[in-house]
């Protein structure tokens, strides 16, 4: 996914200066991502069972953090696969945090969110049915949900965010990318 993000999406990082991807795991991602672009700054933010001794490197950076504390200034934050483990309060907690931090930044920004997007009038059927089974998955398992494009909007709006593009470009994720 990412490999496809730097060959297909590569607009969406030129002019960054900074990355941070939060509840970024391992890094995996973040990796990709400061090879295909060294001069981008890239940081992961995760508790320390994940990030605890990663190898560094000139552009790649680990924080050992709590989200919900903490989340460096950068120019852009990204969250592949995060929002959907959190209810729509946490949510709004953590695009809060970098709407106040994009703010610090000089208006400078954007949060790039790889998730699901639940839209039965565009998406086929099975789509629709696979999104719902995450739906009922992470609200059964972790008290998570999948959203709709109308759900996302009022989390983005409530935020202090002006505007989002919603692109359904991998498979059953969708690229959001939201401005202040
Ligand atoms: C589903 S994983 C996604 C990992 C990565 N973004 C990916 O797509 O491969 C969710 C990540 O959020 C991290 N996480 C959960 N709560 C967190 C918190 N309060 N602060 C920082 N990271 C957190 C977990 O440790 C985990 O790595």
């Amino acid at each position: 996914m990412a490999t496809l993000l730097v060959k297909d999406c590569r607009p969406i990082f030129q002019g960054l200066r900074s990355m941070v991807d939060v509840g970024g795991g391992t890094g995996a991602f973040a990796r990709i991502i400061s090879e295909a672009f060294p001069g981008i700054k890239c940081t992961v933010l995760d508790l320390p069972h994940a990030v605890t001794d990663m190898p560094q490197t000139d552009n790649l950076k680990y924080i050992e953090g709590d989200m919900f504390q903490f989340i460096p200034p950068s120019d852009a934050f990204f969250f592949k696969t995060v929002f959907h483990f959190f209810d729509d309060e946490d949510c709004l907690k953590l695009l809060k945090k970098c709407r106040e931090a994009i703010a610090s930044n000089g208006e400078r920004g954007k949060v790039l969110i790889i998730d699901i997007v639940i839209d039965e009038k565009e998406d086929d059927r099975e789509l629709t049915e696979s999104k719902l089974l995450f739906d009922i998955f992470m609200n059964f398992n972790v008290g998570g949900k999948e959203r709709t494009e109308q759900e996302w909007g009022s989390l983005f709006v409530n935020a202090g965010f002006t505007h989002y593009k919603i692109a359904p470009i991998f498979g059953i994720k969708s690229l959001i990318e939201v401005y202040p």
